[in-house]
């Protein structure tokens, strides 16, 4: 889809509207995960060299109208620290004080707003909402991506009301899946892995005809094992989705999309810290024992198959990554991937939000092509949807 980005706006003297994903992580005050601040701060950045004056929005958990525990206010101080310049705080995101604070900005300051969800009208897409935030800026930006399956004020409205262009980050992102699915190196292998195939469903039907390996982990796989006739013990299983997973496997079979299921588990009697923790073959699990990851002939298979493909997609761990040991099949698969990347063999590209979790544990979010920010958008976008947010840019 073609849309406006930084390149084609004069922003020299303008206020710019900027909506970003600050949806971040906050403990104690503090934020905890910084990554979504710096992969927005480029935008920011860019348009202060431009001359800009930049009034960011973002919304900051689901709030149920104003909630003090939601104010985006802790994150100030980090954003000052990576733009290296001090950032305005607005107490809210509309009114009149809000305009006066925003009419006085020169070009170079940053201010960022209260929290937008502290008002219903901006997930309600209510179009005075959108006229009240418009009249804080000239220009409108839309950095999330990562916000942009929802229809609201904020990420859809405004892209109607104002001159408007997608931010960096959500330049980038656009640009990491369009590789990935519209003009990919071939073969391309999909991992799709998590806990549960109804939620998945869309996209392994969007993914089976475009992608030739389809790698299924966690315990999505278990279903797949159970559909073709594997006892699966005590483990997550959707037992009502059984004839839905063979269907998958028909419908992959006649695409010619070659499916990865495990050939070895590790199994133990309860997902805890600890757990005894067993390795058997596929067909060989205990009845009362949990397959809680995959063994190293899987681990290996599923890294042979990337060797030998060009493009990985990446969304859902292996296993139950969270607790040890039962994050080593992600973390192998993990590094494979990522050594792969750096000889040049594979451009991988990873998203969802357990997926960077899991990559984060395994220390390769640096080490891959792209790892995206987002979580819900990521996979609404991967089930090939449109996502409302960039239909709006267009
Ligand atoms: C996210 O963290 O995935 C985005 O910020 C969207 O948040 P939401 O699911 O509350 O809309």
């Amino acid at each position: 889809m073609a849309f406006k980005t930084l390149d084609d706006m004069d922003v020299h003297g303008k206020r710019v509207f900027v909506r970003a994903d600050l949806n971040v992580p906050i403990k104690d005050g503090k934020v905890t995960d910084l990554t979504r601040i710096t992969r927005t701060a480029r935008t920011i950045c860019d348009l202060l060299e431009g001359g800009a004056a930049v009034i960011l929005a973002s919304h900051l958990g689901r709030p149920q109208g104003v909630d003090p525990r939601l104010s985006l206010e802790p994150v100030v101080a980090p954003l000052s620290e990576v733009l290296g310049r001090d950032v305005g705080f607005a107490p809210d995101c509309i009114g009149p004080e809000v305009e006066t604070m925003a009419a006085a900005l020169r070009p170079g300051d940053v201010l960022l707003l209260e929290n937008l969800r502290f008002h219903d009208e901006e997930e309600a897409n209510d179009p005075a909402f959108a006229d009240a935030l418009c009249r804080l800026a000239d220009v409108y930006v839309n950095d999330a991506f990562s916000s942009a399956h929802r229809a609201h004020a904020s990420t859809e409205a405004m892209a109607h009301r104002l001159p408007c262009a997608a931010g960096r980050l959500m330049q980038a992102e656009l640009d990491a899946l369009a590789v990935v699915l519209d003009r990919p190196n071939r073969p391309v292998a999909a991992v799709v892995g998590g806990s549960k195939v109804s939620t998945k469903l869309n996209l392994l039907e969007h993914l089976v005809p475009k992608v030739d390996v389809l790698i299924i982990g966690g315990a999505m796989a278990n279903t797949f094992l159970a559909a073709q006739g594997y006892g699966v013990g005590s483990s997550l299983c959707e037992h009502h989705m059984l004839d839905t997973a063979r269907t998958v496997l028909k419908v992959a079979d006649e695409q010619g999309c070659d499916v990865v299921l495990p050939v070895d588990v590790v199994v133990a009697p309860a997902f805890a810290e600890g757990a005894p923790a067993t390795l058997v073959g596929v067909d060989a699990v205990p009845a009362d024992q949990m397959i809680l990851d995959i063994g190293p002939v899987s681990v290996r298979t599923v890294i042979n198959r990337l060797a030998e493909s060009r493009t990985l997609l990446w969304n859902g761990p292996f296993g139950a990554f969270e607790v040890k040991p039962f994050d080593a099949g992600t973390n192998a698969v993990a590094r494979g991937a990522a050594d792969l990347t750096e000889k040049g063999v594979l451009v991988s590209v990873a998203g969802g939000g357990d997926t960077v979790a899991a990559l984060t544990v395994a220390g390769v979010v640096d080490d891959l092509t792209y790892v995206s920010t987002a979580g819900g958008a990521f996979l609404e976008w991967l089930e090939g949807k449109v996502l409302p947010g960039v239909a709006a840019l267009g």
